[in-house]
């Protein structure tokens, strides 16, 4: 009876992963979700999950002890990145000893396109940064691992975006500079994941997880205009430029503190979506979703369809 523990159930990609995991185990598979706040899991959700098999325990990335008690046993771990900057290569370190101290012998984790930037850490874009440390202490580990490297959401752009967009008077103002990238549904991302922890990976292998085309933001706008109606107006910006209306705008530049606008990315987040784009980090399409779990991977268009909300 392998067992797998999948952490971090709480969240877009943890929550989906499970459900996916659940699908597409054998029936000898044990499974073991952990949440850091088991409270923000639905009950239906959670009855669902037990109704399949699956447990829930309580276990941090910051309380390594929680951690041993549930990765005892486990064929396989895995480690879903946080918004915790600063902090993460931390966590990353007490799930990578845990596992050892266990005897895990595989973990998975969900690193960021650019994460293997040869330029010094302190020369790439900020989003990697973090991941490009991470993926470094993985392979320190001596552990057999998975990785993937997420490419930008799309569906940040419902998410993240679009609420600033009225108070910018009807317009999406970026950065990306009418290169095109290959957005990848967070969904498919969450999948993924799943299908690496049970197993359908190569040993010590990275994945590039990508949507199925590149396409340019301003397309995207377009795309969401019409077919929602929404009258806007796409605005492609200097980066400095960029930076100086959100400064103005009040929009924080520490990572750490709580955004007072619509926009609730921090002004370096924001700026290296944009970037990530521009410098064509995401121009390339891989095979991953559909080799990992036998589906093509989402378009823009069929993941912003359940986003209707979003936009208007
Ligand atoms: N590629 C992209 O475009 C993109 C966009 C946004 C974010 N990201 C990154 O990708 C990650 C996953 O995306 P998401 O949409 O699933 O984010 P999310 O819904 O905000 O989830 C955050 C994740 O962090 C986990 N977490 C937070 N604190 C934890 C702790 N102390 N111990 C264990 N787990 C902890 C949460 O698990 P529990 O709540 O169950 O503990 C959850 O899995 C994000 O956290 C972020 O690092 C990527």
């Amino acid at each position: 009876m392998p067992k797998y523990v999948l952490t971090g159930v709480g969240g877009n990609i943890g929550s989906t992963a499970a459900s996916y995991a659940l699908e597409i185990a054998p029936p000898d598979t044990t499974l073991v979700f952990t949440t850091s706040d088991p409270t923000k899991i639905p009950t239906q959700t959670l009855e669902s999950w037990r109704a399949k098999g699956a447990t829930l325990s309580a276990a941090s990335y910051d309380a390594i002890e929680s951690l041993k008690a549930v990765f005892a046993g486990a064929e396989a771990v895995n480690l879903i990145s946080t918004w915790a900057f600063g902090r993460r290569h931390e966590q990353a370190q007490n799930v990578i000893d845990a596992a050892k101290a266990c005897g895990v012998q595989r973990i998975c984790y969900t690193s960021f396109v650019g994460a293997d930037d040869p330029a010094p850490v302190n020369e790439m874009p900020f989003l990697p940064r973090d991941h490009k440390n991470t993926e470094a202490l993985i392979r320190a580990s001596g552990l057999e691992y998975n990785i993937q490297r997420d490419y930008l959401y799309i569906d940040n752009i419902p998410s993240f975006f679009a609420p600033s967009w009225k108070s910018c008077g009807n317009r999406w103002i970026f950065n990306s500079h009418d290169v095109p990238g290959a957005y990848v549904a967070r969904e498919d991302c969450g999948r993924v994941h799943a299908a690496l922890l049970l197993g359908r990976g190569k040993p010590n292998t990275v994945y590039d997880v990508t949507g199925p085309e590149a396409v340019t933001d301003r397309q995207v706008f377009q795309w969401i205009c019409s077919e929602f109606g929404d009258k806007g107006e796409f605005i492609d910006m200097p980066d400095e430029e960029l930076r100086e209306y959100w400064v103005q705008r009040g929009l924080p530049t520490d990572i750490s503190e709580p955004s007072p606008l619509p926009m609730k990315l921090c002004v370096d987040d924001l700026l290296c979506c944009g970037e990530m784009v521009a410098r064509g980090y995401m121009a390339e399409t891989s095979n991953a979703v559909e080799s990992l779990t036998g589906h093509k991977p989402l378009s823009f268009q069929e993941t912003l369809l359940g986003y209707k909300h979003a936009f208007s």
